[in-house]
């Protein structure tokens, strides 16, 4: 303890504490929300804000704040030693950031950046969204490599965390310290001159939580915006070819043909007489053409991410029914057999009833509504 006059001072400014709130938040939600496929538009937006609250936080490490300041912080090894040495003993109070803040915050925000720089290409190559969904093509998509590199770094970041959250509740718990306090409304003991703003930093960090409270809302009320577009256009197949709407949408949903591989394609369409127990014939002319339409849009020719995984998952396996392919039985395994019996639904093979956009070729996760 240093022993001089103590008094209470002004450590952390109004924004360093509204960005420390917001980022808890928005941490939070964004890895809640990473379990949900159909919230990944959403999970995005978030990791996004996230990323600017971090850049601006960067900048403002280099500006003359006092405490906040990178060069306030203390990497000193040997500090960070003993710190962590005496973390229940006696150990040196810190105005500013303690070695152990010191290096978690820095590991934050490298984590933090990576885990949103990696999703943004997970996001492009796997999705076909964003803006790096020209990198949907099916070079990329062999490579489950870059979500495991998000992972990665995603649960690195969260591991920080949790150690950062073990640090605070110690230093709570057994030093009874001010620290969360001091979160809330800025004030440490300490017998220093506190911290005082300029108005160019006052207009910075109005700049800070502003921007980033903007893009947030920006992002959430227009889902075209280039940041989280969807590359994959809805397909008017009536325009695209009429013989192939007009003959496989009368008697179920019309299956996309990028949802199978040319070799189920051309078994199911050289055996029209007995298909799935019904009669579906045509002239064969029709069948050619609607045969060479299947074949030239299938699995193994899109870039969708569906298509891939179908495809993928078939190998040896020549089935001519969707709901046959592994792929398949592995996305619908966790829905009750009830379910796919409800009203609405019907059978498992009535995509479009949980599948809102599937006859236009769309299978977004954001879109999978199962009906009541
Ligand atoms: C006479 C009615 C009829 C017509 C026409 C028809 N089908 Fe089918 N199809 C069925 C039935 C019945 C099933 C079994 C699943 C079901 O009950 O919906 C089926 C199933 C399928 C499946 C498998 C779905 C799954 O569950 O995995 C595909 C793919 C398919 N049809 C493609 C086509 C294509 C392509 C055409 C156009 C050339 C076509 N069908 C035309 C009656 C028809
Ligand atoms: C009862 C509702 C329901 C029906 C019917 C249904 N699905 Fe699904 N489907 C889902 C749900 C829910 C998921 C997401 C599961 C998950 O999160 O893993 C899903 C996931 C998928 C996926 C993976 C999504 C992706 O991004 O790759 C594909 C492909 C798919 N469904 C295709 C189909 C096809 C084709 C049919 C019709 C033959 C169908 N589904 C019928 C509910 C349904």
């Amino acid at each position: 303890m240093v022993n001089g006059t103590m008094t209470k001072i002004y450590v952390w400014s109004f924004f360093t504490r509204l960005f420390h709130t917001l980022l808890i938040i928005a941490v939070s939600v964004v890895f809640v929300i990473a379990e949900f496929e159909n919230l990944l538009s959403y999970h995005a937006i978030v990791g996004y804000t996230i990323a600017l609250l971090f850049v601006f936080r960067i900048i403002w490490g280099f500006m003359d704040v006092k405490y906040s300041r990178f060069e306030d912080f203390n990497f000193n090894l040997k500090d960070l030693r003993e710190y962590m040495l005496n973390v229940f003993g006696d150990k040196k109070e810190y105005t500013g950031h303690n070695p152990a803040s010191s290096w978690a915050i820095i590991a934050m925000i490298i984590l933090g950046l990576l885990s949103v720089a990696s999703g943004i290409i997970v996001y492009g190559t796997q999705e076909g969204m964003g803006i790096l969904s020209f990198l949907n093509i099916s070079l990329f998509k062999e490579m489950d490599l870059f979500e495991d590199i998000h992972e990665l770094f995603s649960n690195a970041f969260m591991a920080v965390i949790f150690a950062h959250i073990a640090g605070v509740v110690t230093d709570k718990v057994v030093h009874k310290s001010k620290v969360v306090e001091s979160m809330i409304d800025g004030y440490k003991n300490g017998d220093e001159d506190g911290l005082e703003l300029t108005l160019l930093q006052k207009l910075f960090g109005t700049l800070w939580i502003g921007s980033s409270i903007f893009l947030l809302i920006y992002l959430l009320i227009s889902p075209s915006n280039l940041l989280i577009a969807d590359a994959n256009k809805a397909i008017d197949y009536k325009v695209e070819h009429k013989l192939f709407y007009d003959e496989c949408i009368s008697c179920h949903t019309l299956y996309s043909p990028h949802l199978l591989p040319k070799k189920s394609w051309v078994k199911m369409m050289d055996n029209l007489e007995n298909h799935f127990g019904d009669d579906a014939s045509l002239e064969q002319e029709d069948v050619d053409s609607i045969k060479k339409y299947l074949v030239n849009n299938s699995a193994e020719d899109s870039t969708k991410e569906s298509a891939f995984k179908i495809f993928k998952s078939m190998e040896a396996n020549d089935t001519i029914a969707i709901t046959e392919t592994p792929y398949w039985k592995k996305r619908h395994k966790d829905i009750e057999k009830s379910v796919f019996k409800r009203k609405k639904i019907g059978n498992i093979s009535n995509c479009k009833a949980c599948h809102k956009n599937i006859e236009q070729g769309l299978l977004n996760d954001k879109d999978i509504k199962i009906p009541e």
